[in-house]
């Protein structure tokens, strides 16, 4: 009989990280060791329809002539069951259900909203099934720039000033959120709330270029956070993962910095993942011990304070006092072979393959329900 964990990894998805997911499924397939686990490929199709995907399949996935693969839109459509025996995968074959596999683990590779924001973490909860990575809420609030935010500042993190425009108020009063953001220094960076992967981020220098910038923001998320901009900070990242025999439940890596070139650029997605020369990662990052110190309290701080369960990278500014503000939590950071969360916890002694297992070990650690 087959010991091995079925493990469900769930990729693709609704929101504009679609083709990143995708990769980073290639990456994880690649390095998980399939003496132990057994894996079933789901792909979330940009229509919103569920799939089995074959593992040959997600194993080809890769970037050709500057453009993110993709989950081909299903002739199959998956179907997820809680029976007698757990969770159970299948397709759906007209009238009949084939390729029916039961899961012990999902591993959902989902960047950005439908996926990192507490939607798929809540239909697990629902299904009863182990999950990686944070749960609900941690993964709402996560994803959330303003809610993320209010969370650090209530423990008590270094929050640089911001200004919020939901919906409701940017039809409101437009004015009064101009103003509002007039009283931040420039340039300030404007940024749908719950976006990843730098989309929909415009660096404004000054206020003529603020409501344009809103716009663009608001065409992937109707709430648009607008913050100060650090001028001559420093970019640095600490990878957060559980160990619940730690003290504050969690281990933190060697601090990476990011590097972006270009004078007045900033880590935008042609940066993450298009483009080879204009940015590089430092790994570790060439600062000070005291520094670096200051950066992983402050992770394993914000780690905590959201609520983050399994894995977490935690990117901050420091300024040249070295001065330390939290700019935001990732609940599913990039997690290619290349990104700077496994390559942060490489440089600190634990593999790419290595750090799969203990995330999804983590998972099965884990009870179902509430916690
Ligand atoms: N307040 C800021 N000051 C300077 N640069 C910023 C600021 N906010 C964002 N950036 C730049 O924009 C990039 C993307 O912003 P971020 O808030 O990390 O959004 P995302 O969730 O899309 O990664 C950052 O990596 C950084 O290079
Ligand atoms: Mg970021």
């Amino acid at each position: 009989m087959d010991k091995r964990i079925r493990v469900a990894l769930i990729f693709g998805g609704q929101s504009p990280e679609h083709g990143v997911s995708c990769l980073t499924a290639a990456s994880v397939l690649g390095a998980i060791d399939r003496d132990r686990f057994d894996v079933v490929g789901v792909g979330i199709a940009a229509s919103g329809r569920w799939t089995q995907v074959p593992l040959d399949v997600v194993a080809s996935y890769r970037i050709v002539e500057g453009r993110v693969p993709h989950v081909a839109e299903p002739e199959h459509d998956a179907v997820w069951m809680v029976g007698a025996d757990g969770c159970e995968v299948a397709t759906r074959d007209g009238e009949r259900l084939v390729d029916v596999h039961g899961v012990d683990v999902a591993f959902a590779l989902l960047h950005g909203p439908f996926g990192e924001d507490g939607t798929i973490q809540g239909l697990f909860e629902m299904m009863g099934i182990k999950y990686v990575g944070s749960g609900v809420a941690a993964s709402a609030i996560g994803m959330d720039k303003h809610h993320m935010k209010v969370a650090f500042a209530a423990a008590g993190l270094p929050v640089w000033p911001f200004v919020v425009a939901t919906d409701q108020r940017w039809r409101d009063e437009p004015a009064a959120v101009l103003a509002e953001v007039d009283t931040l220094q420039y340039p300030v960076f404007v940024k749908p709330a719950r976006g990843g992967s730098s989309l929909g981020i415009t660096r404004v220098t000054d206020s003529a270029g603020v409501q344009a910038a809103i716009e663009a923001a608001r065409a992937y998320d109707p709430k648009v956070v607008i913050e100060q901009g650090f001028v001559g900070a420093r970019e640095l990242e600490c990878a957060v993962i559980a160990n619940p025999a730690a003290t504050g439940g969690c281990d933190v890596s060697a601090v990476g910095e990011i590097r972006v070139h270009a004078e007045d650029g900033f880590y935008d997605f042609e940066a993450k993942y298009i483009a080879d020369d204009e940015a590089s990662l430092d790994v570790p990052a060439d600062i000070a011990p005291e520094l670096s110190r200051r950066i992983q309290d402050i992770a394993a701080q914000a780690f905590n304070a959201v609520g983050s369960e399994g894995l977490a990278r935690v990117d901050v500014f420091a300024d040249t006092d070295g001065e330390v503000w939290v700019n935001e939590i990732n609940t599913m950071p990039g997690f290619t072979e290349i990104s700077m969360y496994p390559k942060l916890w490489e440089h600190s002694g634990t593999s790419y393959p290595e750090l799969v297992a203990r995330l999804i070990d983590l998972a099965l650690l884990r009870p179902v329900g509430l916690r």
